[in-house]
Protein backbone atom coordinates (compact mmCIF):
# COMPACT_ATOMS: atom_id res chain seq x y z
CA UNK A 1 0.00 0.00 0.00
CA UNK A 2 1.41 3.51 -0.74
CA UNK A 3 0.07 6.25 1.09
CA UNK A 4 -1.44 8.83 -0.84
CA UNK A 5 0.52 12.35 -1.52
CA UNK A 6 -0.60 15.86 -2.20
CA UNK A 7 1.69 18.51 -2.81
CA UNK A 8 1.27 21.95 -3.33
CA UNK A 9 4.15 23.49 -5.05
CA UNK A 10 3.48 27.47 -4.54
CA UNK A 11 6.32 28.38 -6.69
CA UNK A 12 7.33 32.29 -6.75
CA UNK A 13 3.87 32.97 -5.23
CA UNK A 14 3.29 34.77 -1.49
CA UNK A 15 4.91 36.87 0.63
CA UNK A 16 5.89 35.96 4.03
CA UNK A 17 2.77 37.39 5.77
CA UNK A 18 0.39 35.46 2.68
CA UNK A 19 2.30 32.51 3.10
CA UNK A 20 1.66 32.87 7.05
CA UNK A 21 -1.84 33.37 6.19
CA UNK A 22 -2.32 30.65 4.11
CA UNK A 23 -1.20 27.97 5.87
CA UNK A 24 -2.89 29.17 8.93
CA UNK A 25 -6.30 29.18 7.06
CA UNK A 26 -5.56 25.16 5.93
CA UNK A 27 -3.51 23.78 8.92
CA UNK A 28 -6.71 22.86 11.30
CA UNK A 29 -8.35 21.10 8.41
CA UNK A 30 -5.62 19.37 6.49
CA UNK A 31 -3.96 17.86 10.07
CA UNK A 32 -7.43 15.40 10.70
CA UNK A 33 -6.84 14.41 7.30
CA UNK A 34 -5.52 10.72 8.32
CA UNK A 35 -4.94 9.12 4.64
CA UNK A 36 -3.04 11.21 2.88
CA UNK A 37 0.65 12.78 3.46
CA UNK A 38 0.39 16.45 2.90
CA UNK A 39 3.62 18.87 1.46
CA UNK A 40 3.60 22.17 1.46
CA UNK A 41 6.69 23.67 -0.36
CA UNK A 42 6.49 28.06 -0.05
CA UNK A 43 9.34 29.81 -1.44
CA UNK A 44 12.66 29.28 0.64
CA UNK A 45 12.03 32.46 2.70
CA UNK A 46 8.89 31.63 4.36
CA UNK A 47 10.23 27.94 4.97
CA UNK A 48 10.98 28.60 8.46
CA UNK A 49 8.24 30.38 9.48
CA UNK A 50 5.66 27.88 7.61
CA UNK A 51 7.77 25.10 9.70
CA UNK A 52 7.02 26.80 12.86
CA UNK A 53 3.20 27.20 12.27
CA UNK A 54 3.16 23.46 11.67
CA UNK A 55 4.90 22.17 14.68
CA UNK A 56 2.74 19.54 16.65
CA UNK A 57 0.80 18.89 12.90
CA UNK A 58 1.61 16.36 10.47
CA UNK A 59 2.15 18.34 7.56
CA UNK A 60 5.16 18.35 6.35
CA UNK A 61 7.21 21.11 3.68
CA UNK A 62 9.18 21.04 0.82
CA UNK A 63 11.82 23.19 -0.62
CA UNK A 64 11.08 24.46 -4.31
CA UNK A 65 14.90 23.66 -5.81
CA UNK A 66 18.49 23.96 -3.64
CA UNK A 67 21.89 24.21 -5.24
CA UNK A 68 24.26 20.80 -5.11
CA UNK A 69 27.17 21.88 -3.27
CA UNK A 70 27.41 22.16 1.27
CA UNK A 71 27.94 25.70 0.93
CA UNK A 72 30.95 28.14 -0.82
CA UNK A 73 30.97 31.11 -2.92
CA UNK A 74 27.73 30.60 -5.08
CA UNK A 75 26.10 33.88 -4.63
CA UNK A 76 21.99 33.65 -4.27
CA UNK A 77 22.09 29.86 -3.98
CA UNK A 78 20.96 27.62 -0.78
CA UNK A 79 22.43 24.68 0.24
CA UNK A 80 21.08 21.00 1.08
CA UNK A 81 22.62 21.47 4.48
CA UNK A 82 20.46 25.16 4.81
CA UNK A 83 17.59 23.23 4.45
CA UNK A 84 18.03 20.24 6.73
CA UNK A 85 15.35 21.05 9.49
CA UNK A 86 13.66 23.16 7.65
CA UNK A 87 11.78 21.01 5.35
CA UNK A 88 11.59 17.16 4.89
CA UNK A 89 11.31 17.13 0.50
CA UNK A 90 12.66 19.11 -2.40
CA UNK A 91 11.35 19.48 -5.79
CA UNK A 92 14.30 19.09 -8.06
CA UNK A 93 14.09 19.17 -11.84
CA UNK A 94 10.59 20.51 -12.00
CA UNK A 95 10.17 22.18 -15.50
CA UNK A 96 10.31 25.78 -14.71
CA UNK A 97 13.72 25.72 -14.09
CA UNK A 98 15.01 23.26 -16.45
CA UNK A 99 13.20 25.84 -19.03
CA UNK A 100 13.85 29.30 -17.58
CA UNK A 101 16.99 28.69 -15.65
CA UNK A 102 18.42 26.11 -18.45
CA UNK A 103 18.22 23.06 -15.53
CA UNK A 104 19.48 19.79 -17.69
CA UNK A 105 19.80 16.43 -16.59
CA UNK A 106 23.17 16.26 -15.55
CA UNK A 107 22.10 18.89 -13.04
CA UNK A 108 19.34 17.73 -11.56
CA UNK A 109 20.97 14.78 -11.15
CA UNK A 110 23.78 16.12 -8.51
CA UNK A 111 20.94 17.81 -6.60
CA UNK A 112 19.35 14.85 -6.39
CA UNK A 113 22.18 12.75 -4.86
CA UNK A 114 23.22 15.77 -2.75
CA UNK A 115 19.41 15.85 -1.46
CA UNK A 116 19.73 12.20 -0.39
CA UNK A 117 23.01 12.81 1.66
CA UNK A 118 21.20 15.64 3.38
CA UNK A 119 18.31 12.97 4.06
CA UNK A 120 16.07 15.19 2.19
CA UNK A 121 13.87 13.63 -0.13
CA UNK A 122 13.36 14.48 -3.77
CA UNK A 123 10.54 15.22 -5.45
CA UNK A 124 11.73 14.35 -9.31
CA UNK A 125 9.77 16.16 -11.53
CA UNK A 126 9.65 14.83 -15.55
CA UNK A 127 7.41 15.83 -18.60
CA UNK A 128 7.65 15.88 -22.27
CA UNK A 129 6.71 19.07 -24.03
CA UNK A 130 3.84 18.93 -26.30
CA UNK A 131 5.65 19.05 -29.64
CA UNK A 132 7.20 15.73 -28.00
CA UNK A 133 3.95 14.48 -27.15
CA UNK A 134 2.46 15.08 -30.82
CA UNK A 135 5.36 13.55 -32.10
CA UNK A 136 5.51 10.14 -29.94
CA UNK A 137 8.40 10.75 -28.16
CA UNK A 138 6.65 10.81 -24.51
CA UNK A 139 8.75 7.10 -23.47
CA UNK A 140 11.70 8.11 -25.00
CA UNK A 141 11.76 11.86 -23.01
CA UNK A 142 10.71 9.98 -19.99
CA UNK A 143 13.19 7.35 -20.17
CA UNK A 144 16.06 9.75 -20.52
CA UNK A 145 15.12 11.92 -17.74
CA UNK A 146 14.98 8.86 -15.42
CA UNK A 147 18.13 7.47 -17.00
CA UNK A 148 20.24 10.63 -16.46
CA UNK A 149 18.36 12.06 -13.29
CA UNK A 150 19.26 9.27 -11.32
CA UNK A 151 22.24 7.68 -12.54
CA UNK A 152 24.00 6.66 -9.83
CA UNK A 153 21.50 6.29 -7.36
CA UNK A 154 20.74 3.41 -5.91
CA UNK A 155 17.55 2.55 -4.84
CA UNK A 156 15.51 4.48 -2.66
CA UNK A 157 11.98 4.22 -1.92
CA UNK A 158 12.03 7.70 -0.24
CA UNK A 159 12.21 9.05 -3.44
CA UNK A 160 8.52 10.90 -5.33
CA UNK A 161 8.52 11.34 -8.64
CA UNK A 162 5.83 13.89 -10.60
CA UNK A 163 5.20 13.10 -13.99
CA UNK A 164 4.00 16.58 -15.32
CA UNK A 165 3.50 17.13 -18.81
CA UNK A 166 4.57 20.50 -19.86
CA UNK A 167 1.75 21.25 -21.99
CA UNK A 168 -0.84 20.55 -19.06
CA UNK A 169 1.08 23.27 -16.47
CA UNK A 170 -0.66 26.06 -15.77
CA UNK A 171 -2.45 26.07 -19.12
CA UNK A 172 -6.02 24.37 -17.83
CA UNK A 173 -5.52 22.00 -20.01
CA UNK A 174 -5.03 18.55 -17.48
CA UNK A 175 -3.80 15.35 -18.80
CA UNK A 176 -6.61 12.73 -19.63
CA UNK A 177 -7.12 10.37 -16.54
CA UNK A 178 -6.24 7.08 -18.15
CA UNK A 179 -3.70 8.48 -19.92
CA UNK A 180 -1.56 10.08 -17.01
CA UNK A 181 -2.20 6.34 -15.49
CA UNK A 182 -0.81 4.87 -18.61
CA UNK A 183 2.35 7.07 -18.12
CA UNK A 184 2.50 6.67 -14.76
CA UNK A 185 2.40 3.02 -15.05
CA UNK A 186 5.30 3.26 -17.83
CA UNK A 187 7.25 5.51 -15.09
CA UNK A 188 6.91 2.91 -12.93
CA UNK A 189 8.43 -0.19 -15.05
CA UNK A 190 11.01 2.18 -16.13
CA UNK A 191 11.63 2.34 -12.38
CA UNK A 192 11.59 -1.67 -12.05
CA UNK A 193 14.02 -1.75 -14.39
CA UNK A 194 16.21 1.09 -13.18
CA UNK A 195 16.48 -0.15 -9.90
CA UNK A 196 13.86 -3.38 -8.94
CA UNK A 197 10.23 -3.97 -9.29
CA UNK A 198 9.70 -4.40 -5.04
CA UNK A 199 11.61 -0.74 -4.99
CA UNK A 200 9.34 0.48 -7.90
CA UNK A 201 6.21 -0.94 -6.49
CA UNK A 202 6.70 0.74 -3.51
CA UNK A 203 7.50 4.34 -4.68
CA UNK A 204 4.92 7.03 -5.01
CA UNK A 205 4.68 8.66 -8.22
CA UNK A 206 2.41 11.55 -8.76
CA UNK A 207 0.74 13.80 -11.72
CA UNK A 208 0.98 17.44 -11.61
CA UNK A 209 -0.65 19.78 -14.20
CA UNK A 210 -3.88 21.79 -14.22
CA UNK A 211 -5.41 19.78 -10.74
CA UNK A 212 -8.35 21.11 -9.47
CA UNK A 213 -11.07 20.16 -7.24
CA UNK A 214 -13.30 19.46 -10.20
CA UNK A 215 -11.11 16.79 -12.04
CA UNK A 216 -8.85 15.47 -9.16
CA UNK A 217 -10.63 11.91 -8.59
CA UNK A 218 -10.23 11.29 -12.43
CA UNK A 219 -6.18 11.27 -11.37
CA UNK A 220 -6.09 9.83 -7.98
CA UNK A 221 -8.61 6.74 -8.23
CA UNK A 222 -6.16 5.42 -10.66
CA UNK A 223 -4.56 2.48 -9.87
CA UNK A 224 -0.78 3.94 -10.82
CA UNK A 225 -1.26 7.44 -9.87
CA UNK A 226 -0.51 8.03 -5.94
CA UNK A 227 -1.25 11.62 -5.70
CA UNK A 228 -0.61 15.16 -7.24
CA UNK A 229 1.35 17.59 -7.23
CA UNK A 230 -0.78 20.80 -7.22
CA UNK A 231 0.48 24.44 -8.46
CA UNK A 232 -2.02 27.11 -9.17
CA UNK A 233 -4.67 25.75 -7.15
CA UNK A 234 -3.12 25.19 -4.34
CA UNK A 235 -2.47 28.64 -3.33
CA UNK A 236 -6.31 29.11 -2.82
CA UNK A 237 -7.31 27.94 0.56
CA UNK A 238 -10.37 26.82 0.11
CA UNK A 239 -9.79 24.55 -3.60
CA UNK A 240 -6.74 22.84 -2.31
CA UNK A 241 -8.23 21.82 1.17
CA UNK A 242 -11.42 20.56 -1.10
CA UNK A 243 -8.91 18.73 -3.35
CA UNK A 244 -6.72 17.01 0.34
CA UNK A 245 -10.62 16.13 1.59
CA UNK A 246 -11.44 14.41 -1.54
CA UNK A 247 -8.21 12.21 -1.78
CA UNK A 248 -8.30 11.80 2.08
CA UNK A 249 -12.15 10.50 1.49
CA UNK A 250 -11.21 8.35 -1.51
CA UNK A 251 -9.27 6.15 0.22
CA UNK A 252 -11.23 5.47 2.93
P1 LIG B 1 -0.52 23.95 -12.11
O1 LIG B 1 -1.27 23.11 -11.12
O2 LIG B 1 -0.67 25.41 -11.87
O3 LIG B 1 -0.84 23.53 -13.51
O4 LIG B 1 1.04 23.66 -11.88
C1 LIG B 1 1.49 22.35 -11.82
C2 LIG B 1 2.89 22.35 -11.36
O5 LIG B 1 3.78 22.79 -12.06
C3 LIG B 1 3.18 21.82 -10.03
O6 LIG B 1 4.55 21.65 -9.83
Amino acid sequence: MRTPVIAANWKMNTTIPEANNLVSQMKYKLNLMENIEIIICPPFISLSVIKELLKGTSIETGAQNMYSEKEGAYTGEISPQMLRGLCEYVILGHSERRFYFSENDDIVNKKIKSALMYDLKPILCIGESLIEKESNKTEEILSEQLDKGLHEIANNKDLIIAYEPLWAIGTGMAANGEEANITIKFIRDKMAQLWNKTTSDALRILYGGSVKSNNIIEFVSKPDIDGVLVGGASLKAKEFLNIANQIDNYQQ
